[in-house]
């Protein structure tokens, strides 16, 4: 028999597809990753296994997840088209990677993931694959199987003598996991409809919010988000405890038509309160301690690390280095931001660092200005030379 290692999610497509590979005569061998989805992960494992795997490893990759994954993304300012923080994206090199490391710990020939063919996360997981091991047979099942609809599955499992409990009919398609969520499908797919309450779990509605505003500090150390109002988490702690600040306050909610690898165009809502509050953060304390040539110059650079990992490329070279650009340039992005959280809203009202560029002597239009003003007309005469005809 030919092993196989799925990435199973415990949802209804991966669960059809320990059955349909089995039925292919393939060993299937289940690798649940916990990115914090907050599954009950007992329950995906003996459902795994009832269906007929004949193992399953259940990896707890939170720590990897945020602190070689997510940190490094947040380094780089990473926003794909400008909004979106790439959550999603992001855990599926982590979740690949270890599957491979199981694959090849199996002597398994193939791996499968549950991933449509419309969608970016095949083209992050398969990348992975790929570059781990060229010669490994990739099944893609969702792509080109039999069944249409989800009650064709359902009718699919029962017809083998199993019957999961899922809801026959789910209103939206949603990925979580510890740094944020998204959600598609249904009436979101009209780009001109708002999205509904019901899609929201993480964050309330900016109406709903307090009527006070509450004000948080984030303590940053060479761009990494180290405390929060003066206490010190863990990276994964961390990004639950900004998720329940910012949630409360309604803060992280995006709503975006963005342009999806394979080429169409969809329409995503995303709930990152955590991701929201650290980008606008880090940002203002670049602003506070950069120089304004490398503030400039990174810009580009962000927007193409953002594409890097929409794009599935997290394993190519230039990711590396520009990982060692964004190290580099966060040497002093030491100190502490102050947000204020209120409907909605979350507003940097203050910045402070011991590498602070900011001079007030240079800025005051108070006592004690040591601007030589004096200076000016002489620096606007050369920098209009080049233009002079
Ligand atoms: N559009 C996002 C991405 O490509 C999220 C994909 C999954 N979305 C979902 N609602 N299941 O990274």
């Amino acid at each position: 028999m030919k092993k196989v290692v799925l990435a199973y999610s415990g949802g209804l497509d991966t669960s059809c597809i320990i059955a349909w590979l089995k039925e292919r005569q393939y060993d299937v061998i289940a690798v649940v990753g916990d990115v914090g989805q907050g599954d009950d992960f007992e329950e995906v494992k003996s459902r795994a296994l009832k269906l007929g795997a004949s193992k399953v490893y259940c990896l707890n990759l939170q720590k990897e997840f945020i602190e070689e994954y997510v940190f490094p993304s947040i380094k780089a300012g990473a926003l794909y088209e400008g909004k979106y923080i790439l959550a999603c994206a992001l855990s599926r090199p982590v979740i690949a990677k270890h599957q491979m490391l199981i694959a090849k710990k199996e002597g398994a020939t193939a791996v499968a993931h549950g991933c449509t063919g419309k969608g970016n996360d095949q083209v992050r997981f398969e990348v992975t694959y790929r570059l781990t091991d060229p010669d490994i047979e990739v099944i893609a099942p969702v792509r080109g199987w039999e069944f249409k609809t989800r009650d064709e599955e359902i009718d699919y499992l029962k017809s083998k003598g199993f019957v999961i409990n899922v809801t026959k009919k789910k209103p939206y398609s949603i990925d979580t996991n510890v740094y944020g969520k998204a959600i598609e499908c249904g009436v979101l797919e009209d780009p001109w409809v708002e999205p509904p309450e019901d899609v929201f779990t993480l964050t309330v509605s900016p109406q709903k919010a307090p009527a006070k505003a509450e004000y948080v500090e984030i303590e940053f150390v060479k761009g990494l988000p180290k405390k929060v109002n003066g206490e010190a988490y863990e990276p994964v702690k961390l990004i639950e405890t900004l998720n329940k600040l910012g949630g409360k306050h309604g803060v992280g909610r995006v709503d975006m038509i963005e342009n999806r690898l394979v080429g169409i165009k969809s329409r995503e809502v995303y709930e990152n309160p955590a991701g929201t509050m650290l980008f606008k953060a880090l940002n203002d304390l670049e602003s506070l301690v950069l120089d304004r040539e490398t503030m400039k110059f990174k810009t580009a650079l962000s927007q193409k690390y953002s594409e890097l990992i929409y794009n599935g490329l997290w394993w190519i070279p230039l990711k590396e280095q520009l990982d060692a650009f964004f190290n580099k340039v966060h040497e002093h992005t030491s100190g502490v931001v102050r947000l204020r959280l209120f409907k909605g809203n979350c507003d940097v009202v203050g910045r402070k660092s011991p590498h602070s560029r900011y001079s007030h002597k240079l800025a005051t239009y108070g006592k004690g200005d040591k601007f030589d003003q004096s200076l000016a007309e002489g620096f606007i005469k050369l920098w209009t030379t080049p233009f002079k005809k």
